[in-house]
């Protein structure tokens, strides 16, 4: 029998959207029918950029009724990752290449009963995820050097979201998520290679274009994609 799988899901990441305003942002994204909020929280250490942290995640969650998936672009999450849980984060990601252990904060992530995830830089691969087998649920690849929003998508490290469901030991419901440079273009490749979460940042923030058409076209283009 055919496995039947959930329709593709859009995550909004907010980093391009009016930062002054954020509050606006995620409900300007539920408006226009997103199925979550990506919230990229980067430390200037792990990414050559600085973005926002716990508080700020706490201060949008009585925004917006969407699920919060957090992407911790941070050399050190296991300090911080109790802070996130408790700003309402419905599940948490982090870098497989970072240098401290990592499983300590999958197992925080679990012990609250949120989601935990691993992300992979463009450059890495995916035999780093062995080593926490059964500890995570969702896979975020990545298809721009982590950073920045804006960026071109980079169709070879595109190529690991079809080959993580070849892995072996991962749950049956396993989560792949794609981020950076997704358009209704490059939505459908991804789509083809069988992701299940489209994460959405540029695309959707560009000034006088109203987003819903635009959400609805990227969403389309990756379904499309997923049937062939
Ligand atoms: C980049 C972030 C992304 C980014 C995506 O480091 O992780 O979530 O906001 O933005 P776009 O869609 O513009 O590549
Ligand atoms: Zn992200």
């Amino acid at each position: 029998m055919a496995e039947i799988r959930p329709p593709i899901a859009l995550a909004a990441s907010i980093l391009d959207a009016d930062l002054g305003n954020l509050a606006n942002a995620v409900r300007r994204v539920e408006r226009a029918g997103a199925d979550r909020v990506h919230l990229d929280v980067m430390d200037g250490h792990f990414v050559p950029n600085l973005t926002f942290g716990a508080r700020t995640i706490r201060a949008l969650r009585p925004r917006t009724r969407l699920p919060f998936d957090a992407h911790l672009m941070i050399a050190n999450p296991g300090q911080y990752v109790a802070e996130f849980i408790a700003a309402g984060c419905d599940s948490i990601t982090v870098h497989v290449e970072i240098d401290e252990p990592i499983e300590p904060t999958l197992r925080a992530i679990h012990r609250a009963g949120r989601r935990a995830g691993l992300a992979l830089k463009p450059g890495t691969s995916l035999d780093m995820l062995a080593a926490y087998r059964g500890l995570f649920e969702i896979v975020l690849v990545m298809t721009v050097e982590p950073g920045f929003g804006g960026q071109s998508f980079m169709s070879d490290a595109a190529g690991k979201i079809a080959a993580v469901r070849e892995l072996p030991g991962l749950p049956d419901q396993l989560e792949i998520q794609v981020d950076g440079g997704i358009n209704d273009r490059t939505a459908r490749t991804v789509g083809e290679l069988g992701v299940d979460v489209l994460i959405v940042g540029s695309a959707l923030f560009r000034p006088g274009r109203p987003m819903a058409p635009e959400l609805n076209r990227i969403r389309a283009a990756g379904e499309a994609g997923r049937v062939g």
